[in-house]
């Protein structure tokens, strides 16, 4: 068996964790990667909207096994109050959530760190939702990081150490904070965290593949935010492209079988950095109040604006993406005309490529499509789609070059259309 990759195509909260829950029921293991708790995964099932940060999107079907790789890094406050809410609803965890010794951890001086660290650009900041996860992963190909593994012997030495180096970091900066209380509450929830299934998590994905099991790897964050092929600084600091989920699952190239991309029928922006189809008008306002564009993890406006399929095809490039799946196709309902960028023009020439530097002389060069009056939430057959929007999917898959599989049609499981 395969192992199938889902990841976003733009700058995040594409709609990922909606689309994991509805695939969930076709594998056996869903697999985070990479990132952390600055991921905010949304699903909506029936009456319940639950956001994860942590904790894969397949945990709502209680018989699928859940696995948090080596590429993650885990907030252990976080992770309680996942599990902790979790637990309302009637889901423990216990038996089949599986994290990786190797998954690094984040320290409370790191998230301290980041805040610093962001203070202190003032204008110029990425705009990080302060998790941590910069001096995360500083940390880890510094050498110097603490993994999960390595809570169960000398661990408060280790810390001590670490702590101490965050310490000296923190002199550098003119910045207020406090410790004692937060790393109490932190170490409680490190002792929480030996309660669950701690393993060497690349045998255990590669034996599953052995085994015959079907894995989807749940991507985080999008591949514009890609520490190497996004819009650099302003990105994450891990991998979020397909290529991430080898490394932050120790599976080889060739077991990959679909990657599924998925992109809104629009595009946002949380955070700083460049968005050549953005909207600062009316629009955009409009895209982001029928949107409900507020991030998910730290409820800031999303900045909103017209699909950008220079961006997407640079995406689809990266991942070698095999089918599409289109979101929130439904906030576009109403929409008199609907715009997507089919290049940039910088400095008067018209290029086709995502460039090295995005500023504010690159101009996106649009199509206009018509768009479509009717409410297409509760549309279960693609047939019943109006022509307008067949016109806008076909023309994507013309440009891209690639399939939609599926069209989202509303935040619920059941909003789903498949092609
Ligand atoms: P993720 O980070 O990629 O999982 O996405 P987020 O959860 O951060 O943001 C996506 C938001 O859009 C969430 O509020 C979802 O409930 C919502 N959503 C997902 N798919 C659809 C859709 O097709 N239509 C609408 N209207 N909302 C959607
Ligand atoms: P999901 O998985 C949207 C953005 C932040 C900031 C930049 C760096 O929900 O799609 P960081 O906290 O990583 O230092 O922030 O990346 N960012 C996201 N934007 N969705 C996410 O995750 C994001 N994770 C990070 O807003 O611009
Ligand atoms: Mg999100």
């Amino acid at each position: 068996m395969k192992l199938d990759v889902l990841l976003g195509l733009q700058w995040g909260d594409e709609g990922k964790g909606k689309i994991v829950d509805v695939l969930t029921p076709e594998y056996d293991i869903i697999a985070r990667f990479q990132g952390g708790p600055n991921a905010g995964h949304t699903l909506e099932i029936g009456e319940i909207k639950h956001i994860l940060h942590n904790i894969p999107s397949g945990i709502f079907h209680k018989e699928k096994i859940n696995i948090i790789g080596n590429g993650v890094v885990l907030d252990p406050v976080v992770f309680r109050k996942e599990i902790e809410s979790l637990k309302k609803l009637g889901i423990d965890l216990r038996q089949n959530l599986y994290i990786s010794k190797k998954a690094h951890l984040i320290l409370p001086t790191h998230r301290i760190l980041d805040a610093a660290s962001e203070a202190a650009k003032g204008k110029s900041k990425i705009g990080s939702t302060l998790k941590g996860i910069g001096p995360t992963y500083m940390d880890k190909t510094g050498r110097n990081g603490l993994r999960v593994g390595d809570i169960f012997s000398g661990f408060k030495e280790k810390y001590s150490a670490l702590r101490k180096k965050h310490e000296r970091l923190l002199k550098l900066y003119t910045y207020e904070y406090e410790l004692d209380e937060v790393e109490k509450k932190w170490f409680k929830c490190i002792e929480l965290l030996k309660e669950f299934k701690i393993v060497d998590s690349e045998y255990l994905v590669n034996k599953l593949i052995r085994d015959g099991k079907s894995i989807l790897a749940e991507g985080a964050q999008g591949t514009l935010l890609d520490i190497e092929f996004g819009s650099y600084p302003f990105v994450t600091s891990s991998n979020t492209i397909s290529a991430g989920a080898c490394i932050g699952l120790g599976v080889a190239p060739q077991t990959i079988g679909e990657v599924f991309g998925v992109f809104k029928a629009y595009c946002t922006r949380v955070g700083s950095g460049p968005f050549p189809t953005e909207l600062s008008d009316d629009t955009g306002a409009e895209l982001r109040k029928k949107g409900v564009e507020f991030g998910a993890t730290t409820g800031r406006p999303r900045r909103c604006g017209w699909v950008d399929l220079v961006a997407l095809k640079y995406s689809v490039m990266i991942n070698g993406v095999t089918r599409l799946i289109m979101t929130k196709a439904d906030v576009l309902s109403g929409f008199r005309t609907i715009k997507a960028a089919t290049a940039y023009k910088v400095d008067g020439k018209t290029i086709h490529d995502f460039p090295f530097m995005i500023d504010k002389n690159t101009e996106p060069v649009y199509t206009e499509l018509p768009g479509w009056k009717s409410d297409i939430s509760n549309i279960k057959d693609p047939g019943e789609f109006p022509d307008e929007l067949k016109k806008y999917i076909s023309f994507i898959e013309k440009e891209l070059n690639v399939p939609v599989s599926y069209v989202s049609v509303g935040p619920n499981r059941n909003q789903i259309v498949k092609l």
